[in-house]
């Protein structure tokens, strides 16, 4: 597995997952736009030459937002997350991140294992935070 930085021709990649992944998927071009912003720090992991999991986040003074982690259903529970998020708290880190927030659906039991696992604690419900009026659990952790 090599973890490495997004190149501009892994969007169509990422969004593909992204469609597999999320009811709600970011589309090309909002992901094409972490290219011209240099506050986001955009991570994949490729086997093979494929793209099995992404994750980026956006670093904005102490604070970071880690706005998107998924992997490839068939590349599930083999650590790939864990990996990506630990590796993009380092880069947040190293942006001048003291803290990073995320937000979860309240049913999404896998992503919540995954960072409570990693450290981070619940710290508010934001309601209806989705465009299908679930729930999400904003949660953080201190870099
Ligand atoms: C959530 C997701 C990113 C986890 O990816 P992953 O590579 O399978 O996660 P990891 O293998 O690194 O798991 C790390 C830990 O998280 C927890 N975890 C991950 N998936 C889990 C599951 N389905 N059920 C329970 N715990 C789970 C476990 O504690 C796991 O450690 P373990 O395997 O040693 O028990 C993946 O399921 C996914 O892409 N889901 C769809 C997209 C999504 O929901 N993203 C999060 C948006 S907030």
């Amino acid at each position: 597995m090599t973890y490495r930085k997004w190149a501009y021709g892994d969007i169509f990649a990422v969004a593909e997952l992204e469609k597999q992944c999320f009811s709600d998927p970011w589309s090309f071009q909002m992901l094409a736009d972490t290219f011209i912003n240099d506050r986001a720090a955009t991570l994949a992991a490729e086997e093979g030459g494929r793209i099995v999991g992404y994750g980026f986040c956006v670093t904005a003074g102490e604070e970071a937002d880690l706005a998107n982690i998924a992997v490839d259903a068939g590349f599930r529970r083999r650590g790939i997350a864990a990996e990506l998020l630990r590796r993009l708290e380092g880069e947040a880190r190293a942006a001048g991140a003291r803290r990073m927030f995320l937000e979860v659906r309240v049913s999404n039991a896998a992503a919540m294992m995954l960072y409570l696992r990693a450290g981070y604690v619940g710290r508010y419900a934001r309601p209806r935070y989705y465009g299908d009026g679930e729930d999400a659990l904003v949660m953080e952790k201190k870099l």
